[in-house]
């Protein structure tokens, strides 16, 4: 395998629309974290009118101008982070349906700045879904397939991770070999069982042991079992959201009880 990429502690901040943003993700960093998300954010003329509509509905959104200056701008004082140890990685959650010309800023800019464009594959928000973007990329695979090689084009540097809803995969092996094709870097896997609360491990070990792209494993990380549970079962690193919103410390304690 030759993409293999280390993050070094094993612990993620995952995305968080809205609220992982620079100040945020800067955070994580300074209290350890392996690799920080941030973001996501729409990259494409049809997510941003997506996220308009999300935010006039209430639903917390970060989004960028699209004006040209402005946006380099916006880019710089957004998404700069400052890394305090080698092997800590940064990564950018995008929405992206169909490429365009605001997709191309985005690319241009980030290209080299940050280590990995997360291509979010997990957003079930109604109206990320009606314009075919978020997890309807699991069931269109050609789609996929089509916007992985348009945004490989336009980075040199930056590699490209995945981040899918592991409940929501249409046909897993097909997925898996248009990422292999793509040689996507990781696939970050939410993997809640669907309806519940909880992880389905035995979903993530399958992506474990059917791929050698690296597999971060999400969802409902409460406590260092659960992060051991995963690491045994083949993740080469845990993520956590939802608890680092009223606690960011959380992942500080992750680390350290995962050293000890
Ligand atoms: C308010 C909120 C916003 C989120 N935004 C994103 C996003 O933009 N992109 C994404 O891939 N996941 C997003 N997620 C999902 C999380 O990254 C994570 O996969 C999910 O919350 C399960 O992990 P957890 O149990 O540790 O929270 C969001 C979650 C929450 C709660």
């Amino acid at each position: 395998m030759t993409n293999m990429f280390k993050i070094q502690p094993l612990i993620a901040q995952s995305a968080i629309a809205g609220i992982a943003n620079r100040k945020f993700c800067q955070q994580m960093i300074d209290l350890g974290a392996g690799m920080v998300t941030l973001g996501g954010f729409p990259a494409d003329r049809l997510n941003f009118e997506a996220s308009l509509k999300m935010e006039e509905r209430g639903r917390m959104e970060c989004i960028p101008p699209v004006n040209e200056s402005r946006f380099s701008e916006w880019l710089i004082q957004n998404l700069l982070l400052y890394k305090r140890m080698k092997n800590q990685r940064t990564a950018v959650n995008l929405r992206i349906v169909n490429s365009d010309q605001i997709t191309e800023k985005w690319l241009k800019s980030l290209d080299g700045k940050i280590d990995f464009l997360e291509l979010n594959a997990h957003c079930r928000q109604k109206e990320v879904l009606q314009i075919g973007g978020g997890e309807s990329l699991l069931k269109d695979l050609k789609k996929l397939n089509h916007l992985l090689t348009n945004i490989s084009k336009s980075l040199q540097k930056t590699k490209i991770g995945i981040k899918i809803r592991g409940c929501s995969v249409g046909d897993k092996d097909a997925l898996i070999e248009i990422l292999e094709k793509h040689q996507v870097n990781y696939i970050h896997i939410d993997s809640m069982l669907k309806g519940k609360n909880i992880a389905d491990i035995q979903l993530l070990q399958s992506y474990c042991s059917s791929t050698d792209i690296p597999v971060i494993g999400n969802n409902s990380v409460r406590c260092i079992e659960d992060v051991k549970k995963m690491l045994k079962i083949g993740a080469i690193a845990v993520s956590v959201a939802r608890p680092l919103i009223k606690y960011p410390n959380f992942i500080a304690e992750l680390i350290q009880q995962l050293d000890g």
